[in-house]
């Protein structure tokens, strides 16, 4: 009995001893598995992360009106008016929206007026155009991109009787197309609102930038670059990822970063202020086409329309 519970805790010792023995030898293949174990996880977890970066990045950034799809009844976001933006404003009876948003419709403009429009900046700019990747022609002030400068569309003289009473006529259509399109979707008074400067057609090619001028891509607030702008309006020309590549219009927003991707007789509308802070991306390939018709709520900073008078005689 004595000898079986001696035997008995020997064993016990051995086992004991057998047992931190087999520990001590496991050690380092437990190490090496644990190591292992370690390293795959990190591999898993690294490929998880740039998978989820990826996607999350495709995430970020959302289509508000792609190309492919016609707006027939408009589409409108809204937003809070940044404070600076509702404090000017708030003055102008009649104009300030009831909310600050983004609108975008692709029924108010013809697909002919855009062709017009169209013929009447390229008949310009053949005379012209930037160096750089951006041009510019503005029917109010006259200025169109030459080179590195600008030149006065109506002081020269091979361009002399080159815009007719049918453009002028055409473009104060489709300004006031764009300014009751406002006043409706704004709630604003549509004797309230008046165009202002600058109001121009611009063409953007892949070009690299030769002056500042060119460089349409930074990101930027409207009322922060033109002052009296209230409400902007782009009016695409044309296509994108037909006629061009790049040159999607971007907000930046707080969580996502929201697209509008041009078509031919697109017109968006967006409050200017820093509700709206925004860019266009670079043109990568082809020649993107769009018009700037800006509105303004102070009369004092009212542009007339263009017309025939213009030409200096
Ligand atoms: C939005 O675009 C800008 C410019 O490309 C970028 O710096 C920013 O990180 C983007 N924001 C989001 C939320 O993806």
């Amino acid at each position: 009995m004595v000898e079986l519970k001696k035997r008995t805790i020997k064993s016990l010792t051995n086992l004991d001893t057998n047992k931190s023995k087999d520990k001590d030898k496991d050690k380092p293949i437990t190490q090496q598995r644990l190591t292992l174990r370690v390293l795959s996880r990190i591999v898993v977890i690294t490929a998880l992360l740039i998978v989820v970066y990826f996607t999350s990045k495709d995430d970020k950034l959302r289509i508000f009106a792609s190309q492919s799809e016609k707006l027939l009844s408009g589409k409108v976001q809204t937003l809070q008016c940044s404070p600076e933006y509702m404090k000017e404003i708030n003055v102008y009876e009649g104009c300030f929206p009831k909310k600050c948003k983004r609108f975008v419709t692709d029924t108010v403009v013809s697909s002919l007026e855009v062709d017009n429009l169209l013929f009447i900046a390229k008949k310009g700019l053949k005379y012209g155009r930037s160096l750089g990747g951006a041009s510019i022609i503005d029917l109010h002030s006259g200025a169109m991109s030459k080179g590195q400068f600008f030149i006065n569309i109506y002081e020269s003289p091979n361009m002399k009787k080159l815009f007719t009473e049918d453009d002028f006529n055409l473009y104060r259509g489709v300004k006031e197309k764009v300014r009751h399109t406002i006043a409706n979707n704004f709630g604003v008074d549509v004797d309230k609102i008046y165009l202002t400067k600058p109001t121009f057609i611009s063409e953007i090619t892949s070009k690299n930038a030769v002056t500042k001028h060119d460089e349409y891509w930074h990101s930027h607030v409207d009322k922060e670059t033109y002052s009296s702008f209230h409400y902007t309006s782009l009016l695409y020309l044309n296509d994108y990822n037909v006629d061009f590549e790049g040159g999607r219009f971007v907000f930046l927003d707080d969580k996502y970063n929201t697209t509008i991707e041009p078509r031919k007789g697109r017109l968006s509308i967006f409050t200017s202020g820093h509700e709206n802070l925004h860019f266009v991306e670079r043109v990568t390939s082809g020649v993107r086409y769009a018009m700037t018709i800006a509105f303004t709520c102070d009369k004092q900073q009212s542009i007339e329309d263009p017309n025939i008078d213009k030409y200096i005689p």
